[in-house]
């Protein structure tokens, strides 16, 4: 059975979409089944692995209106990751976007349904959220084993991160009571300025074993993701990107094999 992993920040901007494409990718590479979930609205996601836009595939938003099942959402992400899936939400108006939010509102649990479904195939789910506490980031919440929160690296970077805490907790005691820390993601961080040292320190003593060792670096060559429309192992495995990623990748399995 997998794990379901929702990648959450409120802060827009820190990383949550590029860490749900690369670090899924890199899984992926490394022998695991991934799939990643888009319940971000404005389809940050399905851009970066080419499948935004009309007749690119039914999304999440056509399982909520019942003419889906969830694995007819299904696609694959690229021919040289056989084992990377993704269910795009596809949302392609304003209208549709007010349509899944309202769904949302109504019935938070729906996710949960879908994301039940899709569990028993994979062994990592990821969870892509907007960039805002609301209704898509707390199903998301409601239903997944754990929470994985990037953290830019620039100044006062802690005070998003007592937002994120407080609001998982409020959902645990809530809805659900089994959800953990999958872990806190360092990104964009830039080893030379002396800023990132210092979020490095604050972040590593406040959240402890929490943080994972492996740090993002701010890379050119991994903003080029969406553009690209592939994850940065696809065009550039030597970039300090694409091994800063898959090091994350091979801390997780490893973590993961140990408990
Ligand atoms: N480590 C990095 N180095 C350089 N650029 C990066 C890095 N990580 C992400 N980016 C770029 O920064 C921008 C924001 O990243 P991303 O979209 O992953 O953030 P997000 O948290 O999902 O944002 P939002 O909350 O708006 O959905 C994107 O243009 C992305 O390509
Ligand atoms: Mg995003």
């Amino acid at each position: 059975m997998g794990q379901l992993i929702a990648i959450v920040s409120q802060k827009g901007g820190v990383g949550k979409t590029s860490t749900a494409v690369n670090l899924g990718a890199c899984l992926s590479a490394l022998k695991q089944k991934v799939l990643l979930v888009e319940l971000d609205p404005q389809c940050g996601l399905a851009k970066c692995v080419g499948l935004d836009g009309p007749n690119k595939g039914a999304g999440l938003i056509d399982v909520l209106r019942d003419s889906a099942s969830p694995a007819d959402v299904v696609h694959p992400v690229h021919p040289r990751l056989p084992r990377l899936w993704v269910v795009p939400t596809n949302i392609q108006t304003m209208a549709e976007e007010t349509e899944y939010l309202t769904i949302l509102h109504n019935n938070m649990a729906v996710v949960g349904r879908v994301l039940t479904q899709l569990k028993p195939s994979y062994d990592f789910i990821f969870i892509d959220t907007p960039p805002r506490l609301d209704n898509p980031t707390y199903a998301a919440l409601a239903t997944v084993d754990s929470y994985m929160v990037p953290i830019q690296c620039e100044y006062a970077s802690m005070g998003t991160v007592g937002r994120v805490l407080k609001a998982a907790l409020e959902v645990k005691r809530l809805y659900n009571a089994k959800l953990g820390i999958f872990g806190f993601l360092l990104t964009m961080a830039d080893k030379k300025a002396g800023f990132t040292v210092r979020v490095v320190q604050e972040v590593r003593q406040y959240l402890k074993h929490h943080v994972f060792r492996t740090l993002v670096p701010r890379d050119p060559r991994l903003a080029e993701v969406p553009f690209r429309q592939e994850p940065v192992i696809a065009y550039d495995m030597q970039s300090p990107g694409a091994k800063a990623y898959i090091q994350l990748a091979r801390e997780i399995l490893r973590d993961t094999t140990a408990t």
